[in-house]
């Protein structure tokens, strides 16, 4: 099956003042778009050619980087859009919090090293919280890449390319990812991939 651009599970103004029209207009009708189509060129007669997102980014990953570049993307993005909702942040489900305590030492700490994470990933990328081996860690990555291709699995991720905060937030990157905590993470979603992870 071809990559197809998912909708935004709520309209461009939605997540204002945090996020803002402007800024989910180019980041998912003109960025992941970019991706989409380019992944599918890329696609076209190559092995991975049919494959779910998922299968393409493994299976692309240190052999066709042009194509993994675009699906690691498509992948990170399908999921970004599902991370945020109106109105987020807030209490986080009690399985996902017991085990972040657990793992992580405790809220705070886990919100401390999100947002370090992705002050501190030079260049373009993403942090994480994701399950690996049975536990929670805090990861990040260049580019596209994602805890996929590392032996993990994401439940959460912060888009740290300028694209994603350079309209609405100039160089504050810090203050992004603290908007993003407090204000947009859709901690739903968040759940659903830590309940399908099975940590
Ligand atoms: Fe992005």
């Amino acid at each position: 099956m071809a990559f197809e651009l998912p909708d935004l599970p709520y309209p461009h103004d939605a997540l204002q003042p945090y996020m803002s029209r402007e800024t989910l207009e180019f980041h998912h009708d003109k960025h992941h778009q970019a991706y989409v189509t380019a992944g599918n060129n890329l696609l076209k007669g190559s092995e991975l050619e049919g494959k779910g997102v998922e299968e393409v980014v493994k299976g692309s990953y240190g052999v066709n980087q042009p194509l993994f570049n675009n699906a690691g993307q498509h992948y990170n993005h399908i999921h970004f859009w599902m991370w945020m909702k109106p109105n987020g942040g807030g209490a986080i489900p009690g399985r996902l919090e017991k085990k972040i305590v657990e793992d992580l030492g405790s809220v705070d700490k886990f919100k401390e090293d999100f947002v370090q994470a992705g002050v501190t990933q030079f260049g373009s990328g993403w942090c994480w919280l994701a399950v690996k081996d049975g536990k929670l860690a805090i990861m990040k990555t260049p580019n596209g890449e994602n805890p996929l291709v590392h032996g993990a699995q994401p439940i959460l991720g912060c888009d740290v390319w300028e694209h994603s905060y350079y309209i609405d937030y100039r160089n504050r990157r810090p203050d992004y990812l603290k908007a993003f905590l407090e204000n947009l993470v859709n901690w739903d979603h968040v759940d659903e991939m830590f309940q399908k992870a099975g940590a």
